[in-house]
């Protein structure tokens, strides 16, 4: 974990204007800076960033967001690769704390499974070369498959025995822990014994991108209508199926080489290609594509090429990932193998080169691909024409990232001319999307609730006291945490700041959840010795809470009228008055707090008591009373706003 003193330091040197300068164009435009929004198509500019709020807001989608969710969500990093970027960026120092004692058990048992799938690995690789079963039964079905030693090797690949437990006991007898043996899937609890998962299977071992063992695919020798084809490592704290693309480790170079990466379903498939030559091949295991794993492929090329069976199964689990591949900004493009072959089996019967050549002129367009099968299902049904057009303008509004603008409006103009329907009506319908899933998304914008509050005091109007003071009474919860954030490190009196004040009040006074939590959020930082100032809640992890806090210091702010007079006309800012309003603030809370007890205890004398317990509750009203009337004339004209 990063410490908060190091996150301190990088978010005193963040710059909006400069972050998000580095990857949009802006133009200067009276305080604010003004570009193309990088979120959305436009010619003309909407996207506004406020070098002072630390903000960015697009007039146009909406979207809004800081300096840290701005390279969540235009770089897809996550908070802590954003911070990471921000420190490399900025020459700060990272600060590591100890991780949490949950975090060290689970990186204890990942470390124990990459041991023990290590050893498994040696041992079934010693297997498959050394012991006669191994060589018999192995290694003639991999060479009559065609692959040859040394991409076996390569690979890693190995066999299991036919023995009950030879795994197993070879396991124990190197000391391992007979609890992570079965975390690893190796073995299995079968009448209180440990015994072998893979037995009388080839295994492929499922390596990291850095060439660590997560876990490992066992293929069934030959047909076998009873058994499934592959086991495969069950789920643990390394093998964690989403993540993984087979592979990755072998391809990385290759990738990064060619700026393309190949996609294949399994794992033979990979290795016979990397045998004829092409490397740049990953697999996905014959699911559809996750967004974790589309991220993999983006870091090494923004090129996917997907080449599956043409049988219709592969196609539908491609085009299931296909929204994802775009949204993630890739350029995807799809090549179907034909005559019941997969890519072992094809790049087998024509060899390498053919098989290249074959993929070269065989690319298609995904987007264009799913269009002319979707036309041709769609046939002369116009209702289903409808259908597609809605479909493919959905698919086109997802390439919206920056670099994929032009190739959007490619998409549109190709897609309309394909449809036979007018272009600017297709890209209608493709910004209707946009519009669609970015409202989808948006977290609540700020000036809305203040504005709905203000509404809903004035409809009400204002009958008497109780009722203004009621109504007001989440606004002026936002106004303290606002004085909170904004002037809890100025001077209260020696030796107290305003912090101490407000942390000292604040517990019985606010009934808002969320402002509560900011709350203690603050108290935390400020024991800490934090120095806790907006940037810390603007910056945070918790999009939410950052949102709520963006909406608090967003929230208009007028001085009373009462105020007003009595400075007679010498305006003065919210800096000069920040005591005032602290105290006018807490005092009003507090006055609302009594009014309600009063209350209270009024509806608890109406019903039926003994004299002890009225005379315990008319005291009660007289001493509330008195606090409430001190509280007022404290305040005096000034406060009742
Ligand atoms: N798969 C799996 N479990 C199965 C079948 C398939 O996990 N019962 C996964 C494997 O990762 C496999 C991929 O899906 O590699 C593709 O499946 P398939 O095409 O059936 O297998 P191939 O890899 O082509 O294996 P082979 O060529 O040996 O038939
Ligand atoms: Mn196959």
């Amino acid at each position: 974990m990063i410490s908060q003193q190091t996150i301190q330091q990088i978010l005193s040197r963040i710059d909006v204007i400069e972050i998000v300068g580095g990857f949009v164009k802006l133009k200067k435009r009276g305080a604010n800076y003004l570009g193309l929004c990088p979120f959305h198509n436009e010619k003309t500019p909407s996207f506004t960033v406020s070098p002072t709020k630390e903000i960015y807001k697009c007039f146009g989608c909406g979207r809004s967001g800081n300096s840290i969710s701005f390279l969540m969500e235009h770089e897809k990093y996550s908070y802590v690769e954003a911070l990471r970027w921000l420190a490399n960026k900025y020459n700060v120092e990272i600060e590591e704390t100890e991780t949490s004692p949950e975090l060290k058990q689970i990186q204890q048992v990942a470390d124990s499974l990459y041991i023990i799938n290590n050893f498994a690995q040696k041992y079934f690789s010693d297997t498959l070369f050394n012991i006669d079963e191994g060589q018999d039964n192995g290694l003639s079905y991999l060479k009559e498959r065609g692959f040859r030693e040394e991409v076996i090797k390569k690979f890693q690949l190995g066999y299991c025995l036919r023995d009950r437990d030879a795994f197993a006991r070879a396991a124990l007898a190197a000391q391992f822990n007979p609890e992570f043996l079965q975390r690893s899937g190796l073995v299995v609890m079968r009448e209180e014994k440990l015994v072998d998962n893979y037995r009388g299977r080839i295994i492929f071992p499922v390596h990291n991108h850095s060439g660590k063992i997560l876990g490992f695919g066992a293929r069934i020798i030959g047909k076998n209508e009873k058994a499934p084809k592959y086991i495969n490592t069950p789920e643990n704290e390394i093998y964690i199926k989403s993540k993984i693309l087979y592979g990755s480790y072998f391809a990385r170079q290759a990738i990064d080489k060619n700026d393309e990466c190949l996609l294949v379903e399994g794992y033979t498939d990979v290795i016979s290609l990397h045998q004829a030559g092409i490397e740049n091949v990953v697999a996905s295991g014959g699911t559809s594509l996750t967004q974790d794993q589309l991220r993999l492929v983006k870091k090494y090329t923004n090129n996917l090429t997907i080449i599956y069976d043409g049988d219709s199964a592969g196609i539908k689990a491609a085009l299931r990932g296909l929204d994802m591949a775009l949204e993630e900004g890739l350029n995807v493009k799809l090549v179907l193998i034909p005559d019941k072959e997969d890519p072992d089996s094809y790049v087998h019967k024509v060899g390498a080169t053919k098989f290249q050549d074959f993929i070269k002129a065989n690319k298609k367009d995904f987007i264009l691909f799913q269009l002319e099968v979707s036309l041709h299902d769609a046939g002369n049904d116009t209702n289903k024409k409808a259908e597609t057009v809605n479909l493919i303008a959905e698919t086109i509004s997802k390439l919206n990232k920056v670099e994929d603008f032009t190739k959007q409006q490619d998409y549109i103009r190709r897609c309309a001319e394909l449809l036979k329907i007018e272009e600017t009506g297709l890209n209608a319908l493709v910004n209707k999307f946009i519009r669609q899933k970015i409202s989808k998304q948006e977290i609540k914008l700020p000036f809305d609730e203040a504005k709905y509050y203000e509404e809903q005091t004035q409809q009400k109007g204002f009958e008497d006291d109780t009722m203004v003071l009621l109504q007001k009474d989440e606004l002026q919860e936002r106004a303290l945490i606002r004085c909170l954030i904004e002037f809890g490190l100025k001077n209260w009196g020696e030796p107290l700041r305003v912090a101490d004040y407000i942390l000292e009040e604040y517990a019985d006074i606010i009934d808002n959840p969320r402002l509560l939590r900011i709350t203690e959020m603050y108290k935390t930082w400020y024991q800490e010795n934090l120095e806790p100032t907006s940037k810390n809640f603007l910056y945070h992890e918790d999009l939410q809470l950052s949102a709520d806090v963006v909406s608090l210091l967003d929230f208009p702010y007028e001085l009373s009228h009462n105020w007003k007079d009595h400075f007679e006309g010498k305006i003065l800012t919210r800096e000069e008055l920040y005591l005032e309003e602290v105290k006018s603030t807490i005092n009003y809370l507090k006055l609302r707090k009594i009014k309600r007890l009063i209350e209270e205890n009024q509806k608890d004398l109406e019903s039926f008591h003994t004299s002890e317990e009225q005379v315990v509750l008319i005291q009660t009203h007289q001493h509330l009373k008195q606090m409430e009337t001190q509280l007022t004339s404290q305040m005096g004209t000034v406060i009742l706003r």
